[in-house]
């Protein structure tokens, strides 16, 4: 039975959320996502098995492997995945990494908050009734081997391109969770506009929206990310920040004269060169906290109230990013961030399926 009620989530302000702290090691304080406690920050997985952009090769699969488990021995219980990551025949690999990471993992995983899986189910065109993306989402489940996702997550809004398609996706996220099949429920690529019609929709089946996914970073901080985030603070739904790393570009490594591989460099060829004050704010500030660059950009997210799931391939990536927990930019420097931010006069290419 779906309850006809749903009581919006308050989302707690700092105060509150170190009064309630609820640790799940020395650096995480959890913060709910609808009913799911989850860890300040999360990890994206987009890269375990994308070749195309991120490179992936299956000899990777045993440092993946430690990522992840380094991640949950710290705390870290919320991994973001997709039904479409995986490129070729590598489709869907993600979700099987994380499947037996999560069965092979040495510790104990008692509770479903242990590990929170947040997957993502591709508004394909050939899903056309709300069967079908139940459908979609038995497979995510076989592939990861569990009974029960955290979070489904509607990976984009067909609202642009193919209005009369969207209503039958909202009745699959609405079966999915009736059937028990998700925890939670949520969306990705939504904007304002569109989130509170969704919200209204899942209020009237009885359903409750936890989640939004969006690029949130400091290069991706418009008008329309900040009115998503008053809107999903009014409505008690969780943003989840996706790229806060603007795909590499924060974490100060990169230059014009040292881009990365592949079609990211085509991209970072045309940013790059305008982000010198933003970069160079960034590592100042960093270098008087003891922080490094991408610890001070994921920080930076998750003083704006987000969760922030940055994409990590490596061990070092994992560690480095660890530190981003356990402490607070200040107001001054969170200003002093925004404003070198707000002076680039370049940003990030927003999503596609991005919707108003
Ligand atoms: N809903 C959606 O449509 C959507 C879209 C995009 C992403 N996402 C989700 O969001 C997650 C994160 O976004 P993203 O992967 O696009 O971008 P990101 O988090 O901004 O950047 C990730 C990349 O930055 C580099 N990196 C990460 N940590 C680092 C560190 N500490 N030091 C140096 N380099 C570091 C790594 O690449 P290199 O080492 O190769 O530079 C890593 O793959 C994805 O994995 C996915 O789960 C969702």
């Amino acid at each position: 039975m779906i309850s006809d009620k749903f009581e919006p989530l308050k989302i707690p302000d700092v105060t509150e959320v170190l009064n309630s702290v609820e640790p799940t090691s020395q650096f995480c304080i959890s913060v709910k996502v609808g009913p799911l406690s989850v860890s300040p920050m999360g990890f994206g997985t987009w890269a375990w098995g994308n070749q195309l952009l991120w490179g992936y090769q299956e000899s990777m699969d045993s440092e993946l492997q430690e990522c992840f488990n380094l991640a949950l021995k710290n705390g870290i219980n919320l991994f973001d995945t997709a039904d479409s990551y995986g490129t070729g025949k590598l489709n869907g690999q993600s979700e099987r990494l994380l499947g037996k990471f999560i069965r092979e993992f040495e510790g104990p995983i008692k509770s479903p908050d242990d590990v929170v899986i947040a997957t993502k189910f591709a508004a394909y065109p050939w899903r056309l009734t709300s069967g079908q993306f139940v459908n979609a989402c038995k497979s995510s489940l076989e592939r990861l081997q569990i009974d029960r996702l955290g979070i489904g997550q509607l990976h984009w809004s067909t609202a642009n391109y193919a209005p009369l398609q969207e209503r039958v996706l909202w009745d699959g996220l609405v079966e999915m969770y009736a059937k028990g099949l998700v925890r939670a429920v949520g969306v990705s690529n939504y904007g304002p506009k569109q989130l509170l019609k969704i919200h209204g929709y899942l209020a009237s089946r009885g359903v409750p929206l936890s989640s939004a996914q969006v690029q949130f970073s400091l290069l991706s901080m418009g008008d329309e990310q900040m009115e998503l985030k008053s809107v999903c603070d009014s409505l008690g739904v969780r943003l989840i920040a996706y790229s806060p790393l603007g795909l590499g570009m924060l974490t100060g490594k990169y230059d014009a004269s040292n881009l990365p591989n592949g079609p990211r460099s085509v991209l970072f060829r045309q940013i790059l060169p305008g982000l010198e004050s933003l970069l160079s704010c960034l590592g100042s500030i960093a270098e008087r906290k003891g922080k490094t660059m991408s610890q001070v950009a994921i920080n930076w997210c998750i003083c704006k109230g987000a969760v922030p799931i940055p994409g990590v391939k490596t061990v070092k990536h994992v560690e480095d990013n660890l530190g981003a927990l356990g402490w607070r930019l200040s107001p001054s420097e969170i200003s002093e961030l925004e404003a070198a931010a707000m002076d680039s006069p370049k940003k990030m290419l927003q999503n596609i399926f991005q919707t108003a």
